[in-house]
């Protein structure tokens, strides 16, 4: 039996429970991507609050895959100090913090990448601009900025990296027959549409050794229940990601978070009751057929009774938590002192509206003291 709060490992990363804070933009970076001093008192916050391990919101490995305003930069060894000053207050605190490096490809806003690329041209209602489609030596530079940027998060101290493969950025897009329209190596049947994580995956243990902790976060599938419609019906399947899952150990990989949909979709409005929890908890399932590597379910998890029997069960070996967390940080200490239950309503209200908020819980029924 898995108790939220017995030690698990990750590679040879161990961590004190099973409560991890799922990656989290927290738009608290200058133009040039550097953190802002809230970043660091964030995490102290986080680390000091229980959580086992800190996923650092996405950052952008190259400029040409900067997401949004006030991502945080992983692209050029100038950061490597400010972002090891985070890592720092982490450290610090007691708590132990992943880097999550992602390019945003065709998913880049027209604020901070005003041509952006993609594996092949696409044009969608989703996307707020058409993308282009890669050179095959853009596609190289890319993978080498992947492996910089993760070498830079082993100078800065980060005690993991984390691949972001899911909500439809570039690896997602890679993967995803809707996005992959290549009729080259890099694109076509499901060998040629991975092959880009598989020389990412190669690039960065080359660039950090094998024995650094990487893992990934795993977009299952694109088209899931929303109230927004992306239009990627013919996204990638369940079918072909499991198959994706199979390979991930052989690729390198120490552990996969499971995750589904395109952009904001993968976080679910309206969390009420504990069966509108745990809403990826079937692609977890899926994802324990065809792999020994250790599993974070991400997505509504809200209640201990639910985190514990998706422990209890099987079905993954943490516990992945964002909104509860923007809104607690210290969830875990409270959760271990008996509290059954994060104050988080999903209302998806943490978002900033305004440049130089950060994220932060605005909903009115946030819990105090
Ligand atoms: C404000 C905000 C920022 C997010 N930023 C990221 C991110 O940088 N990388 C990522 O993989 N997911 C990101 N997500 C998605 C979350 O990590 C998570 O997968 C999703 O919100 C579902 O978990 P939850 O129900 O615990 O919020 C973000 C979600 C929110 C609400």
């Amino acid at each position: 039996m898995t108790d939220l709060f017995s030690p698990g490992s990750l590679g040879r990363l161990s961590l004190p429970n099973r409560i991890v804070r799922s990656a989290t933009a927290e738009r608290m970076a200058d133009d040039e991507g550097r953190p802002r001093p809230a970043l660091a008192q964030l995490y102290q916050a986080l680390a000091s609050g229980g959580v086992g391990l800190i996923i650092s919101g996405h950052l952008y490995v190259d400029p040409g895959g900067k997401c949004h305003p006030e991502m945080t930069g992983i692209y050029d060894d100038k950061l490597i100090g400010d972002l090891s000053t985070v890592v720092d207050a982490v450290h610090a605190a007691g708590g132990r913090v992943a880097a999550q490096i992602n390019h945003g490809g065709a998913q880049c806003s027209s604020e901070t990448v005003p041509e952006p690329v993609a594996p092949s041209d696409i044009t969608a209602d989703y996307l707020q601009q058409p993308a282009r489609g890669m050179t095959e030596a853009e596609i190289l530079q890319v993978i080498r900025a992947y492996a910089h940027a993760a070498r830079r998060a082993r100078q800065a101290g980060f005690d993991a990296v984390q691949l972001h493969g899911a909500h439809g950025y570039l690896i997602n897009q890679f993967l995803s027959p809707f996005t992959n329209r290549r009729s080259d190596s890099w694109g076509g049947d499901l060998t040629g549409r991975m092959r880009f994580l598989r020389e990412i995956c190669s690039a960065v243990q080359d660039a950090t050794g094998p024995d650094y902790p990487v893992f990934i976060k795993l977009g299952m599938v694109d088209a899931v229940r929303t109230a927004v419609a992306t239009g990627v019906e013919d996204g990638l399947t369940l079918e072909e990601s499991q198959s994706v899952v199979a390979e991930l150990e052989s690729m390198g990989l120490c552990g996969v978070e499971v995750s589904g949909g395109i952009g904001n979709t993968s976080s679910r409005m309206r969390i009420r009751n504990p069966e509108d929890e745990a809403y990826f908890r079937d692609l977890a399932r899926a994802a324990r057929e065809v792999t020994r590597l250790p599993i974070m379910l991400v997505g509504g998890l809200r209640s201990r009774q639910v985190m514990e029997d998706v422990l209890e069960s099987g079905d993954a070996d943490f516990v992945s938590l964002c909104r509860p967390l923007i809104s607690e940080p210290d969830l875990p200490r409270r959760m271990e002192a008996g509290q059954e239950r994060s104050a988080c309503i999903s209302a998806n209200r943490c978002w900033p509206q305004a440049p130089n908020e950060g994220i932060a819980c605005r909903c009115t029924v946030q819990r105090s003291g």
